[in-house]
């Protein structure tokens, strides 16, 4: 068993998060055995005292394909995706390539203490199963899908319906695990075909899958998937074709009517806001007040690469920034790169939050010289997480602190 002796933020809801000044988080093996205030606890602890301890931290929507194109600018969503991150995917097909990129990218996830991400890789089958390998390799734990496309690719990424369909089911059987396991990637509507649209909903729907895709993003993408579907919105393409449901995460459902976020909600699917890819790509602002108010569960994610970084807590920095008039405050900004996620993937049993039972996945940061800790730290780690290190790792009680 041990003891690590902090100060923890630890999230409850989107408006509550506690601060347990000087508790002791005791752990053994895997799980959490117990949390308590100091003065209650004999025995012999590591001294974190001067560190804020938080639930590892969740990426709800990033390219692992992309990783090594952000900050490549293009204004726009189409123009970026035909020249910068279609040929950057062909890169993948290549297996040294893809295996350094995993390598590369699941370190740069732990740097940052994202201790679980739900991630689209590019559309090889090998590329994925790589990406789950070198996962299972390094205690990585995550979702993760091969993206889907048969129709509006270039050539060397291009997929047949067949091919798209048959290794997403097969990598599906293989990797089962719902902490290292498939989701399927239809890409976005405009790339895939109204028959690998339907067979993925009915099998992920058979199967109880999750399913990941993207949706209204950008006004030239939604006008071009009413042209190529003939229907009155792009959510009804997915309604139509079986793709939402209460185990679908839709990246970005920026531009939504009110009959959209009617068909969102009734089929309980959930969003991945992306903050900093929505401004980065000039794609819109996100309608968050009119998200919440239909109660319709949303969570962060960094959309690497047209998100600029993997760290989480900037990206709670952006959702506030995002809002042009809608203050959002710090107990929200940490419940969606944690609880709320957690609760997206069905996984608020294990982790998302720090309790007696649940996974020991938490982080422990150091604030800068001279800073105190208090109940006010949480706003300044969410709006200054640059200036805090993030000194240790710990993933299912297991370190994983990258050495730099
Ligand atoms: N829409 C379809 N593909 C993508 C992608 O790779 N990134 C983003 N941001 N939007 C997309
Ligand atoms: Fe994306």
């Amino acid at each position: 068993m041990q003891h690590f002796r902090s100060n923890i933020f630890n999230p409850v809801s989107a408006t509550k998060a506690d601060f347990l000044a000087d508790h002791v988080l005791s752990f053994d093996g895997e799980k959490i055995h117990s949390i308590i205030p100091f003065r209650d606890f004999t025995g012999a602890w590591e001294d974190y005292r001067q560190y804020i301890m938080l639930p590892g931290l969740i990426d709800l929507h990033v390219h692992l394909s992309q990783y090594r194109i952000r900050g490549l600018y293009e204004p726009d969503l189409l123009p970026w995706l035909k020249r910068n991150v279609f040929p950057e995917e062909m890169r993948s097909s290549e297996p040294s390539f893809a295996r350094r990129l995993s390598q590369d990218f699941y370190r740069a996830l732990l740097k940052f203490g994202t201790t679980f991400s739900v991630i689209y890789t590019a559309p090889y089958r090998q590329a994925a199963e790589i990406a789950f390998e070198v996962a299972r390799e390094m205690g990585i734990r995550a979702k993760i899908g091969m993206t889907m496309m048969d129709m509006n690719a270039p050539e060397g990424l291009l997929q047949s319906t067949d091919y798209a369909l048959k290794h997403s089911i097969e990598l599906s059987e293989i990797w089962d695990n719902p902490f290292l396991g498939y989701i399927f990637t239809p890409r976005f509507a405009p790339s895939c075909s109204e028959a690998l649209m339907r067979e993925t909903g009915k099998y992920a729907a058979k199967h109880h899958s999750f399913i990941q895709t993207h949706l209204s993003e950008n006004l030239d993408e939604i006008a071009w998937v009413k042209e190529i579907f003939g229907r009155s919105s792009y959510t009804k393409v997915y309604a139509d074709f079986g793709i939402l449901g209460p185990r679908t995460i839709l990246g970005h459902a920026i531009h939504l009517s009110e009959t959209e976020l009617d068909l969102l909600k009734n089929s309980g699917s959930a969003i991945a806001h992306c903050p900093d890819s929505n401004f980065y790509l000039k794609s819109g602002e996100y309608p968050l007040n009119l998200i919440s108010d239909k109660g319709i569960p949303f969570a962060l994610g960094s959309d690497v690469g047209a998100g600029t970084t993997l760290n989480m807590l900037y990206h709670a920095k952006q959702m506030n920034f995002r809002q042009s008039t809608s203050p959002v405050l710090p107990p929200q900004m940490l419940y969606h790169i944690t609880l709320g996620s957690a609760k997206i993937l069905g996984l608020q049993d294990r982790i998302g939050s720090l309790n007696a039972d649940k996974d020991a996945d938490f982080i422990l940061l150091k604030p800068p010289q001279g800073f105190d800790i208090g109940g006010h730290s949480l706003s300044q780690i969410c709006f200054m997480s640059e200036d805090f290190e993030i000194s240790r790792v710990f993933v299912q009680g297991q370190d994983m602190t990258v050495k730099s």
